[in-house]
């Protein structure tokens, strides 16, 4: 086997030393498709699961991301009653619709239409997220982001984003990009001091548009197809649409074009954290002596270690 190997490495070597090494920007291949499984959550939501559990590591540092959403309330109103969270933060954004939290920290309010909340559990929160009933279409998204071990039993921190609070890229096409963390074209979002640096965008995209994003080398990215339709990388095959989360091999950009109908999508990245995985149901950490620790903690009440909240914006 070795034999057959050895030549294709040896074509890799540059045949001249002197020469410096390629920079060509590598623009990212579709590297999997995750179709969303249809899930009961809760105490009765019919969401879709896009990935979770069953998908560690690949997707690392994103642990989950649900997409809910119904125009029949019996599919959304039983809610998320008190539950607890470690280890994670958990990104929720409301597309359409209110779900109405509160939580162990003193925080309590709605997520409205284009409202974001990203909250750092941390060493321990509990909460609960109850969608509220919706003419129309109730839809979201609750992305889960892993926290590093140095991290995970931090004081939790909030952060509620309304509408305005999210700046909006338009371009001249007709495109708009509403950038929740991380930067487009040199306009930064108001989610910062993430661990895992993150960029989460929301595009949409007129018939035919292109969009051009550069990513960190080594970082993970996926996008997320809501409305209509596009090819999400250069190449054959590489056709994409609402209903799947689409996963990208490694590169220096990532190239989008959308169809004819025009194309709305979810644009996430972040650093991998390489670090192992213990899962228990919304509380993820190292160790299953943690999770053990954890599941101690709520049996005797002491699982809230702070009841002090960095509450940023
Ligand atoms: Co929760």
């Amino acid at each position: 086997m070795s034999d057959t190997i050895r030549p294709v490495v040896g074509k890799l070597t540059p045949p001249n030393a002197d020469l410096p090494p390629t920079t060509d920007p590598q623009v990212r291949a579709i590297e999997r498709r995750f179709p969303g499984k249809s899930t009961l959550e809760g105490a009765g939501v019919r969401l879709t699961r896009m990935f979770g559990g069953s998908e560690v590591p690949l997707l690392d540092p994103f642990l989950l991301l649900d997409n809910f959403g119904s125009t029949n309330p019996a599919d959304y109103l039983a809610g998320f009653p008190w539950h607890p969270h470690r280890g994670i933060e958990t990104v929720t954004y409301m597309l359409r619709g209110r779900t109405a939290h509160e939580d162990s920290l003193g925080n309590k309010g709605v997520i409205g239409t284009g409202d974001v909340q990203w909250m750092s559990a941390g060493s321990g929160i509990l909460h609960q997220e109850m969608p509220q009933r919706t003419d129309g279409r109730l839809a979201g998204f609750q992305l889960w982001v892993n926290l590093p071990k140095r991290l995970k039993m931090e004081t939790p921190a909030y952060r509620g984003l309304t509408a305005p609070a999210i700046p909006i890229v338009r371009g001249g096409d007709g495109r708009e990009v509403r950038v929740i963390a991380g930067e487009y074209e040199r306009v930064a979002g108001p989610v910062t001091g993430i661990p895992v640096d993150p960029t989460y965008l929301d595009v949409t995209l007129p018939a035919g548009a292109e969009f051009a994003m550069p990513v960190h080398r080594g970082h993970t990215v996926f996008t997320q197809p809501m409305d209509g339709a596009g090819t999400f990388a250069p190449g054959p095959a590489s056709e994409g649409r609402p209903g799947e989360t689409i996963l990208y091999g490694d590169g220096d950009s990532v190239k989008v074009r959308a169809g004819d109908e025009g194309l709305r999508f979810l644009f996430v990245s972040g650093r991998p954290l390489h670090e192992p995985v213990a899962w228990y149901g919304p509380i993820v950490m190292n160790s299953r002596e943690e999770l053990l620790e954890a599941r101690r903690d709520l049996d005797r009440g002491t699982f809230i270690r702070s009841s002090r909240v960095i509450s940023e914006l």
